[in-house]
Parts: C-alpha cells; sequence; structure tokens
C-alpha cells in the first residue's frame, strides 16, 4: 500500500482518498507507529501529512529518519515537509509569520518530477508558521511562494520530495497532479487499484476470515450495508442471512422499498423484523443525541442476537450457530467515531462507537476502509443496481437522530410526512443527483407562533437541511432554487399537522455536521 503517516492534522483521510482516487490503494498510520513496523508492512510508497502549525511546539511529532533511508519513495507535505527537511539536515524556521490560504508558487522547474506539465505558476493552499529555509543537501528547490523560499524539494536520486502546500485540497489547482506525479512518476508505481481488483481482493478477505461460519448482515437498505451483504454473500453463499430491522425509525415506504429492490437483484436471503416498539420503549424520555445513538446501538444488537439464532433454530442446524455480523461500516465513519488515529469522537456512529461491550459475533466490516464512492464503485461492480448504488444517505439510527428532543410515535409521524413531501420535492425538480443528501428536522422541542386558517397556532418548526458533499467529512450547504425551497415549505406547513414554520440550516460542515444531533 501507500502508507499516510498521520501527523495529527484531519487532512491524512483526505490524502489517503486522493491517493485512491489516483487507483492506487492507500492506507493511514499514525505517525506514533515506530518506523520498523511502519516498513514491516512494505509500503510502495509513504506521504508524511500535514500536523500542528509549529515543528517547535511542545510535544510537536517527530519523524524518524529511518523513514527517508528505507529505499521507499517519501512525499512530505506541509509539517510532514518541515519535518523531513528538518530530518534531513535543512533548516526550518521559526518565523512567527504566518501564511495561511491561498498564495501563488511560482515553479522553478516545471520539467521537474512532480511539476512535470504545469504552468510555471499556480494557485495552491498554504497553512503554515514555520518555513523552511534551507533545503537538505541534495535536494533541490523546484518551487517558492511569496512566504517560504523553500517551497517544495526533489531528489529523484533517493525519491524523497516534499511540498509545503496542500496539495490534497481543492484549493490547490494542481495539486492532484502533483500528487500523482511523486506517485506514478516519482514513486514509479502502478495506478492498479480498480472496482475489479477491489472486490476481488475484499471477496477473498472475506472468505479467509469466515470460512465456513454463519453469518448474518445488518441491512439498512442504504448503499453501504447493500454494499457489504452483496460482497459477502459474493464471498459466502447462503452462509449469509440479511436481517432487515424495522425500528420504527424509518421515513416512509422504506421498509416495503427495500425488500423490494435489494431482493430481487440479489436473490439473498432476508429477514424482515418488526421491532418499533422495542426501540421506542428503549427511547421514552431520552433526548440526549449520544444517548439515543447508544440505545439505538444497543437494540439494534439485541435483535440481531434473536435474529441470529433464530437462523440457526429456522435452518436445523446447530453445527454452525452465527458466528459473524457483517456490517456496512465506512472508512469516515471509523475516522469520526475515534477509531482512526488520534482523531476526536465526534459521535458515536451506531455502527462502530454505539456497540455494546458484550458483543456476541464478531465483526466483518469489509468496507472499512472504503470511501463512499468506493463502495459505489464495488456496488456496480458486483452487480447491485443504480437505484441502490446512487441512494442517498441515511444514518442507521434513522429518524431518531432527526427528532430534537425525545422520540415518540406521534413525533416520527410528524417528521415522516414532511420529509416525505421534500423528498417528493426534490425527486420530482430533479434534484437528487446534486444534493448528498436532505435530513428533514423536526425541532421536537422548540415551540413558534404561526396564524393558519383563521387562528393562532402554537407548532413545531421543520430544519431543511440538504448539503453537497464528496465523502461526508466536508459539507457545504446545496444553494437549491428558491422555487423548490417555496414549494416544499408550503406544502409542509399546509399538509403537515402541528408544523407552521419551515427553516433552512446554511452550515457548512464544519462547524455543523450534516445531522444535527
Ligand atoms: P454527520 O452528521 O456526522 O454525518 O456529519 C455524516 C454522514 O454520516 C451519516 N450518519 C450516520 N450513518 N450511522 C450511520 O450509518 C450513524 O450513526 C450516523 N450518523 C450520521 C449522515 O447521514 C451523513 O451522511
Amino acid at each position: 500500500p501507500v502508507l499516510v503517516v498521520d501527523f495529527g492534522a484531519q487532512y491524512a483521510q483526505l490524502i489517503a482518498r486522493r491517493v485512491r482516487e489516483a487507483h492506487l490503494y492507500s492506507e493511514v498510520v499514525p505517525h506514533t507507529m515506530p518506523a520498523q513496523e511502519i516498513l514491516a508492512k512494505n509500503p510502495a510508497a509513504i506521504v508524511l501529512s500535514g500536523g500542528p502549525s509549529s515543528v517547535y511546539a511542545d510535544g510537536a511529532p517527530e519523524l524518524d529518519a529511518a523513514l527517508l533511508d528505507a529505499g521507499v519513495p517519501v512525499f512530505g507535505i506541509c509539517y510532514g515537509f518541515q519535518a523531513m527537511v528538518g530530518a534531513l539536515g535543512g533548516t526550518v524556521e521559526h518565523t512567527g509569520l504566518r501564511e495561511y490560504g491561498a498564495t501563488q508558487a511560482q515553479i522553478e522547474d516545471t520539467a521537474s518530477t512532480l511539476f512535470n506539465g504545469q504552468p510555471p505558476e499556480q494557485s495552491v493552499w498554504m497553512s503554515h508558521g514555520d518555513s523552511a529555509s534551507k533545503a537538505p543537501e541534495g535536494l533541490r528547490v523546484t518551487a517558492t511562494t511569496p512566504g517560504a523560499a523553500v517551497a517544495a524539494i526533489e531528489d529523484d536520486e533517493r525519491k524523497l520530495y516534499g511540498v509545503q502546500w496542500h496539495p490534497e485540497v481543492m484549493h490547490s489547482t494542481f495539486g492532484q497532479r502533483v500528487l500523482e506525479n511523486f506517485l506514478l512518476r516519482g514513486a514509479g508505481l502502478e495506478a492498479d487499484w480498480t472496482p475489479k481488483a477491489m472486490v476481488e481482493e475484499l471477496v477473498e478477505d472475506v472468505r479467509e476470515r469466515v470460512g465456513d461460519a454463519r453469518a448474518i448482515c445488518a441491512l439498512s437498505g442504504g448503499v453501504d450495508s447493500s454494499v457489504a451483504g452483496a460482497l459477502v454473500q459474493r464471498a459466502i453463499g447462503d452462509q449469509l442471512t440479511c436481517v432487515f430491522v424495522d425500528h420504527g425509525l424509518l421515513r416512509a415506504g422504506e421498509a416495503e422499498q427495500v425488500k423490494q429492490d435489494f431482493v430481487d437483484a440479489t436473490g439473498v436471503d432476508l429477514v424482515v423484523i418488526d421491532a418499533a416498539d422495542q426501540f421506542l420503549d428503549a427511547l421514552a424520555g431520552v433526548s440526549d443525541p449520544e444517548q439515543k445513538r447508544k440505545i439505538i446501538g444497543r437494540e439494534f444488537i439485541r435483535v440481531f442476537e434473536q435474529a441470529a439464532r433464530d437462523v440457526v433454530t429456522d435452518r436445523g442446524d446447530e453445527q454452525h450457530p452465527v458466528k459473524f455480523l457483517v456490517q456496512g461500516t465506512l472508512y469516515p465513519d471509523v475516522v469520526e467515531s475515534g477509531g482512526g488515529t488520534g482523531a476526536a469522537n465526534i459521535k458515536s456512529h451506531h455502527n462502530v462507537g454505539g456497540l455494546p461491550d458484550d458483543l456476541q459475533f464478531t465483526l466483518v466490516e469489509p468496507l472499512r476502509l472504503l470511501f463512499k464512492d468506493e463502495v459505489r464503485q464495488v456496488g456496480t461492480e458486483l452487480g447491485v443496481p443504480d437505484g441502490i448504488v446512487q441512494r442517498q444517505p441515511f444514518p442507521g439510527p434513522g429518524l431518531g437522530i432527526r427528532i430534537v428532543g425525545e422520540v415518540t410515535r406521534e413525533r416520527l409521524s410528524i417528521l415522516r410526512a414532511a420529509d416525505l413531501i421534500a423528498r417528493e420535492e426534490l425527486t420530482a425538480a430533479g434534484l437528487d443527483g446534486e444534493i448528498w443528501q436532505c435530513p428533514v428536522v423536526l425541532l421536537a422541542d422548540v415551540r413558534s407562533v404561526g396564524v393558519q386558517g383563521d387562528g393562532r397556532t402554537y407548532g413545531h418548526p421543520i430544519v431543511l437541511r440538504p448539503v453537497s458533499s464528496e465523502d461526508a467529512m466536508t459539507a457545504d450547504w446545496t444553494r437549491l432554487p428558491y422555487d423548490v425551497l417555496a414549494r416544499i415549505s408550503g406544502r409542509i406547513t399546509n399538509e403537515v399537522p402541528d408544523v407552521n414554520r419551515v427553516v433552512l440550516d446554511v452550515t457548512s460542515k464544519p462547524p455543523g455536521t450534516i445531522e444535527w444531533e
């Protein structure tokens, strides 16, 4: 793999993603992993990520020079670049000057490995306090910026490269080209991480792990669990049973649709369990988001445990109890639940952080190293129909985390009605492809005054949260056309009882998350 050494910035995952966009398999490893261990993973190339603002800061992570001497091509980015300059004997100055945001880089050699085929001036995204002022011996300076005399270094002999800016962000116009030039020209790698290769490798992994044991898959009807289910079915056939739990927190028509679409397409063995009462009872009186997530996660597992016993009994095959639970956990879920490397726990995604300690299954998460777009490619490769593969994300805890306040049956039916209207109108306007998803949120504990019909009402606001995103790690609010917003608002306030106001969420992520809870 191409290993991205995470120096603690939120950019490491993004770099890994960009490497995969170049069709090379990549993984993130923590900077605390000893160099020997990193090298034992046999990296085809190493990328050192950005990190804290200063190599001089207290407790700033160090770079083990052994990584640079191993004959493995290395590309340092921002902090990684400075750490590299320092480790190789160059000078990094604590100038106290900060360069932050877009700036122009002057490319000194447009025939160099990194900048081949690019214009002599390009816009790059900077975020640094210290600056490299003298390149290490043997490394050529191939770019400068107004704030950094040494902004890019290259050594084709030892295959060491680095840039002061962030090539992984969109604002660096030629960023992806620079990264690809490192990977393909500098490191000489072959772009072979294709959907077909991904499927073969993942299927093989699952077979090896599961053997002849039985597994159940927690199917939600969303892209991730559907693709995970289809993948595991490809690997172990009818040793797999998919379980769809109706937890009472689904949107209108969802359960029926899953049954139809997924079973038709894959022919998997599907069990549908109606557990609405169990979930809603457990959620009664709870309004804290993290507590809701934990409860939902816990109940899911309880339901699956029972389902697993039933599958075995139904088949009369007591020799092969269910050992594995398949989940469609993705890389961003893993990272955001603090399962990444030093990343903060933002939310307990129910399929990662919300699992009980006494879990009776071994988890199989075949997609846990993939990003959403890769999952879609894998799904298509497996023959999962477009209707499922292109479906917008819907969180496992469902409408339970879209009611701000306690979850009750009555509130659920209000939210369901509003959500259906928003979905209908967005689809009718042909906007499904443009938005990543549009959570519809009920502010159940907030009341606002309205005038409806002939009288005063005291109802609840509904929030529309349309977002555009590449992978849900970051997102922007989607500028929906006013006429579409007007239609949604008009219909919701007219057709849904107890709602007298529709508001639009115009927050990006960060600082807001996509869901409200
Ligand atoms: P946030 O709110 O963290 O959401 O910005 C990022 C993406 O993840 C979805 N989401 C979840 N999906 N279980 C899931 O399966 C969860 O607990 C969960 N929480 C959020 C959310 O819809 C968005 O696509």
